[in-house]
């Protein structure tokens, strides 16, 4: 089964197209990094006329990559939510165009089980899985009993872990996005500011706490005129996050007894992360991380999710179709 992948939930416009849920045969991601840098965020109007400038040559691309006519291709996966509502929409009517014009059936996909998905392009998903969601708009801990079988049982009551990573790496005057220069600037530096842990109950998180730890210590010791250890800072900022994740996954892992674990999103790229993950890992959980360019965002991922998505039921959409910026996975 060949699936055309459209993924434009944010800032990157993604085309993609996969064989049997595996074989990417392309993947183009077109990132705009370097047009939101300047803003030191995602704007959400300059993010969605970008698409649409993009999106035609990004569908070329993909089609000229894999060696695919697109009379070839049997279904049209596209992510529908959550994300960016114009963003999205853009997204959305190009697939829809390209399914109308070749007469192909429409499965909607939504952005997480893309990124959970992810993971079944290089390793076997087995179940029942316990998957983190670590990403810019999302944490969550999500139990699937089996294939395509979400619920969540835990999630951020505020800032996402990446959007967290992307504020402490502004206070710190570094580049947007935050979360790979905070991560690697960690690696050169030391645990030694004292950063509160946060305290959330059962499977949920909260990082706002945390961020304004780190921007209040921030201020406080400019005013002071003190010299900020920006690395031992993105240390100790990263160890409380990676400990946080860690500890509350092989928790519910014990709790709803499953011995495989999914790490999904742009924050599972996170250096800490994994390591915490490898380095705590007594009960020799089997643990699943994509490679870094299947952690964020692009479209295999939503060829993937919909080809497990097709083999769990056949559920197909049709042109009516609509984009919805928030909407929960289970
Ligand atoms: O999954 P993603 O590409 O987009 C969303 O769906 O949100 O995730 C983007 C987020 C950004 O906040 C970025 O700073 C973060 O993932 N990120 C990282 C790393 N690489 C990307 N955070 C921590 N460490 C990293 N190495």
């Amino acid at each position: 089964m060949l699936v055309l992948g459209v993924e434009s939930s944010c800032d990157e416009t993604s085309v993609a197209i996969v064989k049997d849920g595996k074989e990417v045969l392309s993947n183009v991601v077109l990132s705009q990094i370097d047009i939101h840098k300047k803003f030191g965020g995602v704007v959400p109007e300059v993010a969605s006329r970008n698409h649409v400038y993009q999106v035609s040559v990004v569908f070329k691309e993909a089609f000229s990559k894999a060696c695919v006519e697109p009379q070839d291709i049997d279904v049209v996966a596209v992510t529908y939510a959550p994300g960016l509502i114009g963003s999205l929409l853009v997204g959305l009517t190009a697939a829809k165009t390209f399914a109308m014009l070749y007469n192909k059936p429409i499965v909607a996909v939504h952005h997480l089980a893309g990124h959970i998905y992810a993971n079944a392009i290089e390793h076997d998903m087995v179940f029942p899985a316990l998957a983190l969601i670590v990403s810019g708009g999302n944490t969550e801990l999500v139990y699937m009993k089996d294939n395509y079988d979400f619920m969540i049982i835990g999630e951020t009551y505020d800032d996402a872990v990446g959007e967290s990573y992307d504020k402490v790496a502004r206070v710190l005057g570094l580049s947007y996005p935050g979360g790979p220069v905070v991560d690697k600037l960690a690696r050169e530096g030391k645990d030694t500011y004292k950063l509160p842990i946060p305290h959330v109950d059962g499977y949920n998180f909260s990082f706002s706490g945390l961020k304004s730890a780190v921007i209040n210590l921030v201020h406080n010791e400019m005013q002071r005129g003190n010299e900020i250890r920006k690395a031992d800072l993105a240390c100790s900022f990263q160890e409380v996050v990676t400990k946080v994740l860690v500890d509350k996954t092989f928790k519910a892992c014990l709790e709803y007894n499953v011995k495989n674990i999914i790490v999904a999103g742009g924050v599972s790229a996170n250096s800490g992360l994994k390591e915490r993950f490898n380095k705590e890992n007594i009960y020799n959980y089997n643990i699943a991380i994509p490679s870094i360019k299947y952690c964020t965002d692009n479209a295999a991922m939503i060829a993937v999710a919909a080809y497990y998505k097709l083999k769990k039921k056949k559920d197909f959409s049709d042109l009516s179709l609509n984009a919805y910026s928030n909407l929960e996975l289970a």
